[in-house]
Formats: structure tokens, sequence, C-alpha cells
């Protein structure tokens, strides 16, 4: 399938704000531009990517370390709206996690995400690749964690 994640740099930057979500997922997920505003404050322990398919970007995701748990999260991952349901959310999520296997910015082994109560395909997703709930939620999300 050639899936892979390339860093975001001043290359790709503009592609990644071209990606579109399907009505309604704008409640699952901030959209890459404004990701990316965040990347930029959290920049000394944070990694955004565009996920590529064929040499075409098709997604985003961004990992980040958050030092006091310690813990690396998984932030606004996505697929654009023509592309989902094509298999590179999952090709992706297993991309992601073995780039964390790496430990780039710290030694923790736990990986941990939110995601929307309603959002039952992204749930899903995540359970089947060894996610589970740890019972914390904020507001309509829900935490999920799994140790590499
Ligand atoms: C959630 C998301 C990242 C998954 O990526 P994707 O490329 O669409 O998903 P995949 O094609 O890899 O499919 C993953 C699983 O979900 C299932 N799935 C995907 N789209 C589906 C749909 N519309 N209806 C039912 N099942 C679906 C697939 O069948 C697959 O399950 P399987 O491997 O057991 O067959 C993507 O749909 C997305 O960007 N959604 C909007 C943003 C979002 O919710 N992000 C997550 C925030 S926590």
């Amino acid at each position: 399938m050639g899936v892979y994640l390339k860093p975001i740099d001043e290359d790709n930057f503009l592609d990644v704000f071209n990606l579109k979500l399907k009505e309604g997922q704008d409640n699952y997920v901030s959209h890459p531009i404004r990701s990316l505003a965040q990347a930029y404050v959290y920049r000394t322990q944070c990694q955004p990517f565009g996920i590529y398919a064929d040499e075409r970007v098709v997604g985003y995701v961004m990992v980040i370390y958050d030092y006091d748990i310690p813990e690396y999260d998984i932030w606004h991952m996505m697929i654009d709206s023509s592309q989902q349901g094509k298999g590179y959310g999952r090709a992706a999520l297993a991309l992601v996690l073995a780039y964390i296997g790496q430990k780039p910015f710290g030694d923790s082994n736990r990986v941990a995400l939110t995601c929307n109560r309603d959002n039952a395909i992204a749930l899903a997703l995540y359970r089947s690749m060894g996610f589970e709930l740890t019972g914390n939620t904020d507001g309509d999300e829900v935490e999920l964690a799994l140790m590499l």
C-alpha cells in the first residue's frame, strides 16, 4: 500500500492545510492548521507528520511527549475525507507506534490518546490495535492507553 509518515517541514505544511474532514468530524479532531499552531507552542516535545500513500498526502497526525506523566500522546490523527476507509488510518497508526517505539523524546512505554465517545470507527480502530479505555474522561472525550 506504500503508506509512510513524513515530518512536517517547509515543503509539505501547505499540503496538510488542504486536508478536509467529513461533515461532523470537526467535533472529533482539530484540523491540521490548528494542530500545527499547537505544535509550534510545544515544539521542543512534539513531532507533527503528514501521512502519505503512494507519494500523496492523505492525512495528518502529531506525536507529543508529556514529560509530567511521562507518556507519549497521539494528537489529531485524521485521514482526508476522500481517502477514509482505505486502510490508511490503520497503517498510519502502526507507523506512529513504531516511531514512538524509537523513544524520540523520552523513555516512557506508555502511549495515550483521547477520542470522542461517539467516534465509533476510531474507538474500534484503537482498541483493535491494543489500546484500552483507562476510565479517565474529559467532557465527551474518553482516554485510551497502551503499554509498548
Ligand atoms: C478515524 C480515522 C483516522 C480512521 O482512518 P481510516 O483510514 O478511515 O480507517 P481505515 O480505513 O484504516 O479503517 C480502520 C477500521 O475502521 C473501519 N472503518 C473505516 N471507515 C469506516 C466507515 N465509514 N464505516 C465503518 N467502518 C469503517 C475499517 O473497516 C477498519 O476496520 P477493519 O480493519 O477491522 O476492517 C479516519 O476515519 C478519520 O480521519 N476520521 C475523522 C477524524 C477522526 O475521527 N480522527 C480520530 C480522532 S481520535
